[in-house]
């Protein structure tokens, strides 16, 4: 987790504020506002300075006490402050100037009879933005009496539905290929490796799984339709590209393809991962069994709280040899149910799944994959920003229309789904 703190205000006490309460590896920083004070004061009337200050401070109360709200969802603590007189180089200037003994006087009358210091303020920040003040959000705390105002801002930026999202890198991460014997399987094993992924190779058959890919894989043994043998698959990933697959028959797509999602998904136990499955294009449309099974794998990756990308290809290796240009479609709208509907080589698929792992830009998005002619592109990274990404919470690809009400969905799904969302929470 990161934490970031911004202090917004009074440059001397923001400062010392920002020293020390700053958590060990936080990002301190000055928001605006700070060290402006003085000049803004001198630009003013004194007056409608006294005024505007009273109206501006309890406005200022307000409002952190409503932003409190907001920033709350994304993880962050909003708390301000309201010292008396600190003996700033702007203090001293106060009192050896022309109104020093309206300052004098208001000293006298100030509850503890003196000024404070800055380190005096900054010990309220360090309990108001510290774990130690994990539960404080909200308040204004005033110190012997209201002059200046200091808004703390505390983000700690948390894994999951931040939009920055878990975007793994490679060096030092596990990257679990689900199907890795398969057809796209073999070359995502390949492209994770060339990309500096420790691999790890969910596999049944072990000897053979060791003829078929290649040195500097971990091989686990387990059974996609047996739940009891995936928790050594999943322990430790960091991330997971599903490429398994079975048949169109309904009964297989919903035991292998479906439950396998179903059953990683609940072996993972809530722990977040990244994310890249593999469906197929024309998987929402109507009336088809086998595809309604697979997008109620995608409904369940989308619903367990983990960020991911989910990739429908078109029709493996019916592209020319001069087709190699990578496009992105959304809304599944291609449903011809053949090649007319997209055709993409499979290692350009398994760059794809594998590629989007490190990727913010293809972040909570689903997306149709095919190729035109024209050349492979060298980064994808404009290709995926430019798609749209699902919407927060939503079961369903941002565009896609054939759209169906949980309720009707079979009772295995519904299940699956309360257990999985439930996990993520
Ligand atoms: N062909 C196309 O044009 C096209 C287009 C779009 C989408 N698709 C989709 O792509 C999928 C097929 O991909 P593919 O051609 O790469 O498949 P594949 O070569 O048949 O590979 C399937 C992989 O899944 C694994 N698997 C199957 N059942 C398993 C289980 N119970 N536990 C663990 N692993 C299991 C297999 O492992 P083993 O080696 O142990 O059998 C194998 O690694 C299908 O779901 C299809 O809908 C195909």
């Amino acid at each position: 987790m990161t934490s970031v703190i911004i202090v917004i205000g009074a440059g001397l006490i923001g400062q010392a504020i920002a020293v020390r309460a700053s958590p060990p590896g936080a990002v301190c920083g000055p928001g605006p506002g700070a060290g402006d004070h003085a000049r803004r004061r001198a630009a003013r009337p004194a007056d409608a300075a006294g005024r505007s200050a009273q109206v501006s401070k309890r406005a200022n109360v307000l409002r952190v006490q409503a932003e409190a709200v907001r920033w709350g969802e994304r993880g962050a603590r909003v708390n301000a402050i309201s010292p008396g007189i600190v003996i700033t180089p702007l203090a001293r200037d106060e009192l050896n100037g022309a109104n020093g003994a309206g300052y004098r006087r208001m000293i006298e009358l100030a509850p503890a009879g003196r000024a404070g210091t800055p380190d005096e303020i900054g010990t309220v920040g360090e309990l108001l933005m510290t774990e130690r003040g994990a539960f404080i959000t909200g308040s204004d705390v005033l110190i012997d009496r209201r002059r200046h105002r200091v808004v703390l801002l505390r983000l700690d930026l948390r894994p999951g539905p931040d939009p920055e999202g878990l975007t793994v890198t490679p060096e030092n991460s596990t990257a679990l290929i689900v199907g890795a014997t398969g057809s796209i399987g073999r070359h995502a094993v390949s492209e994770a490796l060339r990309q500096g992924y420790d691999v790890r190779a969910l596999v049944r058959d072990r000897n053979g799984a060791e003829r078929l890919l290649p040195d500097g894989v971990e091989f686990v043994v387990g059974d996609l339709a047996r739940p009891d043998t995936l928790d050594a698959a999943v322990d430790d990933v960091d991330a997971i590209v599903f490429t398994h697959g079975s048949s169109t028959r309904e009964s297989d797509v919903r035991d292998i393809d479906y439950a396998g999602v179903a059953n990683v998904l609940a072996a993972l136990a809530g722990r977040p991962v990244r994310i890249a499955l593999m469906t197929a294009v024309g998987t929402t449309r109507p009336g088809v069994p086998y595809a309604a099974w697979k997008r109620r794998g995608e409904r369940l990756v989308r619903a367990s709280g983990n960020d991911y990308t989910i990739v429908r290809p078109g029709w493996f290796d019916y592209n020319d040899a001069d087709q190699r240009r990578i496009v992105m479609r959304q809304g599944d709208t291609a449903q011809s149910g053949g090649p007319a509907d997209g055709v993409i080589a499979r290692d350009e698929i398994a760059r794809v799944l594998v590629d989007s792992l490190s990727s913010d830009p293809a972040n909570r998005k689903t997306l149709e994959l095919a190729a035109e002619r024209g050349a492979e592109q060298d980064d994808l990274a404009a290709v995926f920003a430019a798609l749209r990404p699902d919407e927060p919470g939503a079961l369903d690809g941002v565009l896609d229309t054939n759209t169906v009400p949980v309720d009707d969905e079979p009772a295995r799904f519904r299940d699956d789904l309360s257990r999985i969302a439930g996990g993520s929470q």
